[in-house]
């Protein structure tokens, strides 16, 4: 259970346009940058994550861009703890109505001696230099311990105290590696900010990556534990696995707000469109059972699951289609589907069986099923017109 039962508020960062980005497949041009931030826009995430100022023009002049239009959420750009990252990002980041920098340096041990090469001692210098630095341009800047999870416990709290002492507002501790799991996860927020000074006065946040497939899993241990932010993308895109699917930790929040008592500013009805949106602009849909928002995520094949949704939908459904921006829910015909399915998607096709033609429409229906995947209108269609056709229905 979350630490304390009144309701608070929890960000949403969505980095669909920067991590996400990352990804194999899902590169964007300025342009489909800008749609995407507008569902974004319309969905109501707190900060945008619109890119890595410098590791290109082209990112550079799409974060330009969105923070020249995007007027409602706080605009962000990546940087690394140097200073021409930094600079580069608050150049970006100039026209935005609200701005922050977010930088980031890794903790590990791993981390810092094969890929930075560099000293625990270096490494939080270059915190503290890069921190202060970003607060000469914006008054809002994110840290962020890259792989905060394979990082030893003593000087993970070492680094986040740096970070405060020169001036971070928000504190982000990712599962870079999605090795984490939800206790561990949640375990790790607690201690950061229960022993480190002045951890009252910044904002916690989780980034889960989904190598094991924990990664909403571990978002969620994480706001137990004490994160107000949550950073995650639309469709869980990704490095690798992916990143925390912001639809599964809004629907998770909404529907189990029994478990999670906090606000958001989310508008859940925006979360299938801006799905489609993404799906539009980069090179893959969400997988068909992908939760919330995949095309089988409110679809019935199966005959007694048909008749328990035609009868109440709260009997295998456990939020409306509608909540989530999906236009309805689904009976597939199949060869799993029963006589109610039928019945009822004859009598949307115009058609009133009397109860033997109906039995015999069944066995046609079954039989055709056995041989193909799908069962379509027309095929229902032909199987009526046939057996009336040959008088026995
Ligand atoms: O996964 C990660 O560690 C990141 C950081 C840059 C926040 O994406
Ligand atoms: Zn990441």
């Amino acid at each position: 259970m979350i630490l304390d039962a009144t309701p608070d508020r929890l960000l949403f960062f969505d980095t669909t346009l920067r991590d996400g980005e990352q990804s194999p497949g899902c590169s964007m041009t300025q342009h489909e940058k800008l749609a995407m931030a507008h569902a974004l826009e319309d969905l109501g995430v707190d900060i945008l994550e619109a890119g890595f100022a410098i590791s290109s023009e082209g990112d550079f002049a799409g974060i330009q861009a969105v923070a020249k239009e995007i007027r409602q959420p706080r605009i962000t750009s990546l940087a690394r703890a140097k200073r021409e990252d930094i600079e580069r990002a608050a150049a970006a980041l100039e026209h935005a109505e609200r701005s922050r920098i977010h930088i980031f340096l890794a903790s590990s041990d791993i981390h810092l001696q094969y890929k930075l090469k560099m000293s625990r001692e270096e490494a939080l210098e270059q915190v503290a230099k890069s921190v202060r630095l970003a607060r000469t341009y914006v008054d809002d800047v994110e840290f962020s311990p890259e792989d905060s999870t394979r990082t030893e416990i003593d000087f993970l709290c070492k680094m986040v105290q740096v970070a405060i002492e020169a001036g971070a507002t928000t504190i982000n501790m990712p599962d870079t590696v999605g090795y984490s799991v939800p206790n561990e996860y949640g375990a790790m927020f607690r201690t950061v900010r229960e022993r480190v000074p002045g951890a009252d006065k910044v904002i916690f946040s989780s980034h889960c990556h989904n190598d094991l497939g924990l990664a909403v899993a571990n978002s969620l241990a994480a706001i137990d534990g004490g994160a107000r932010q949550v950073e995650c993308t639309i469709n869980g895109i990704g490095e690798r696995a992916g990143n925390a699917a912001l639809e599964e930790i809004a629907a998770a929040l909404i529907v189990r707000a029994d478990q999670y008592p906090v606000e958001h500013g989310l508008k859940a009805d925006q979360l299938f469109p801006a799905s489609q949106q993404l799906a539009k602009v980069i090179s893959f849909a969400p997988s068909p059972n992908k939760a919330v928002v995949g095309s089988n995520a409110f679809a019935h094949e199966a005959g007694i699951h048909q008749h328990g949704v035609l009868s109440n939908p709260l009997t295998y459904e456990i939020m409306t289609p509608a909540s989530v921006g999906v236009p309805t829910n689904r009976m597939v015909l199949g060869k799993h589907s029963g006589r109610h399915a039928l019945r009822s998607r004859l009598h949307d096709l115009g058609y009133q069986l009397a109860a033997p033609d109906l039995d015999a429409a069944y066995r046609a229906f079954t039989e055709l099923a056995d041989k193909k995947k799908a069962i379509y209108d027309q095929d229902l269609i032909n199987l009526v017109a046939h057996h009336k056709r040959h008088e026995d229905l």
